[in-house]
């Protein structure tokens, strides 16, 4: 339950147990710091692990129970859907959509994956399954989450992992009066204003799969009655807000800057950067 009608949310994405590029140290420190704040809920928003091998699941299990939280949501990614990954997903965890509903907030979680395929997709036999939960919800704040971004991420590299029905679920959302959505999958922070939506995408927690200048980081949600902050923290170093809005009257800030692209430093006047980008291997 929310204390005093203050709710606090930490999403965390992208762990990839499993991952040469995996650093303990970094999961260890950003779950002692979670668990320091009380949170409301826990989010993982899906790659919990690199390839969905059985081992690797049993790992990311035993670091998501030791979050001190009642409320923890966890969806699978692209890569948790890998080599039938799913088997093992709804074992440890349980039903890949879920819904966790407080007094303020409700919070939708769904599956986009797709077994084998870096591209998500969350279909349209499941549209209904979002629509009910959202409108049963009245005048609460509405979060949907969801592993793949609904909009292009800046400073990523070639688009390509869009959700194939991307343009039919933020119709979705956006009729039943989303206020968040929570996503991850590029490794990349950012956050997009559509309608009067805010589309918060994490980037990866503990490891440095990393695209250009971003660093491992999650999100830290904090909600008190209308009013929705959300901070970026960096898993030993400080937070900082990137989005701040009234779910009430429309009113926000965005502190959104420049993504750093992977242009190298200095004058790049004449040349045409080349195209970024990793092997489909590597799919985020
Ligand atoms: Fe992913
Ligand atoms: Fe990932």
């Amino acid at each position: 339950m929310s204390r005093e009608g203050r709710l606090t949310i930490c999403q965390i994405s992208d762990i990839h147990c499993g991952s040469p590029y995996f650093i303990p140290d970094l999961l260890e420190r950003s779950i002692l710091e979670i668990n320091d704040i009380e949170p409301t809920a826990v989010v993982i928003s899906g790659d919990l692990t690199d390839a969905g091998y059985r081992q690797d699941f049993e790992t990311s299990a035993e670091y998501v129970s030791r979050f001190h939280c009642e409320n923890v949501m966890v969806i699978p990614g692209n890569h948790d859907s890998r080599n039938v990954g799913y088997i093992h997903f709804e074992r440890l965890f349980g039903e890949r959509f879920s819904v966790i509903d407080f007094d303020e907030a409700i919070m939708v979680g769904v599956d986009s994956s797709e077994p084998d395929l870096n591209d998500g997709r969350i279909g349209r036999e499941h549209y209904d399954f979002i629509r009910q939960a959202f409108t049963d919800a009245g005048e609460k704040l509405k979060i949907f989450v969801v592993h793949h971004h609904l909009m292009p991420i800046p400073g990523t590299g070639r688009e390509r992992n869009i959700i194939f029905d991307a343009g039919d679920v933020l119709e979705l959302l956006a009729e039943v009066g989303v206020d968040l959505v929570l996503s991850g999958h590029k490794h990349v922070p950012y956050s997009w204003k559509l309608e009067n939506m805010f589309l918060v995408n994490a980037g990866t927690a503990s490891t440095t799969r990393l695209r250009g200048n971003t660093r491992p980081c999650y999100n830290i949600i904090e909600i008190e009655d209308e009013r929705v902050r959300v901070y970026r923290k960096y898993p030993f170093k400080e937070r900082e807000l990137t989005v701040d809005f009234n779910a009430a009257t429309s009113e926000y800030s965005r502190y959104e800057e420049k993504v750093d692209s992977d242009l190298p430093d200095g004058p790049v006047s004449g040349s045409t950067p080349a195209a970024t980008g990793t092997g489909d291997s590597e799919e985020s």
